[in-house]
């Protein structure tokens, strides 16, 4: 991590573990326009009890608050998206440090920019992320070194009709992950692009199955 990665580099807000979950610590990534408090309830109820950690995206479009810049939707500014997706990884060592977590245990999930900045993780900080729960991903980039993902666990949830992340996309990623090594699980709303109950009750039995237990 370089010197000047501070856990001050992000608005954030922390909530520490307590009981059976408190070893997992979910990494919660918004969508675009959303904020480090969007996603806390959700946390919640995927799984009561973990850590959660849940930065501000740095990049304004508009006001809104994302992860990384885009020329357009769908349509990533590559470079950018590098530069962000190291200066994020850069901050979760630094607080995963500052607050005592344990690397392990750290789960990314993201809903929509959160979950294409965390697919962007696995692919360019591929130590980083043991698990993720991808809500409406796509294939961010193509790495230009093939990352070694054997030991990561990715459950993705995509929707049939959602027009901003076509099915395919998140079927594309899918592909790409698991090729990588990664160990990919699918889920599938009937619907568009917003989070669905059925999202939520499949990625908690999926986190029940394999939190670490502490
Ligand atoms: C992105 O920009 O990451 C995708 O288009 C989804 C979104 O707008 O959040």
């Amino acid at each position: 991590m370089p010197e000047s990665a501070s856990v001050t580099d992000f608005h954030h807000a922390f909530t520490n573990g307590h009981g059976s979950a408190a070893r997992t610590t979910l990494l919660m990534l918004h969508g675009t326009g959303g904020d480090e408090h969007d996603l806390v309830p959700l946390a919640r109820a995927l799984l009561p009890g973990a850590a959660i950690l849940a930065p501000r995206g740095r990049v304004l479009e508009n006001g809104m608050s994302r992860f990384f810049r885009r020329l357009r939707e769908g349509v990533f500014d590559e470079e950018d998206l590098r530069v962000r997706t190291a200066e994020l990884a850069d901050w979760v060592r630094a607080a995963l440090a500052a607050y005592d977590l344990d690397p392990d245990g750290l789960v990314a999930v993201g809903f929509s920019n959160g979950a294409n900045i965390a697919a962007s993780l696995h692919l360019l900080e591929p130590r980083l992320l043991p698990a993720s729960v991808l809500i409406r991903a796509m294939v961010p980039l193509q790495p230009s070194t093939p990352p070694e993902l054997h030991g990561v666990a990715t459950f993705l949830a995509g929707g049939r009709l959602d027009p901003m992340i076509p099915a395919v996309e998140t079927e594309r990623l899918a592909t790409m992950l698991a090729s990588y090594g990664a160990d990919v699980t699918t889920h599938w709303e009937p619907g568009g692009h917003g989070l669905a109950a059925g999202d939520v009750a499949a990625a908690q039995s999926w986190l029940s199955r394999r939190a670490p237990r502490g």
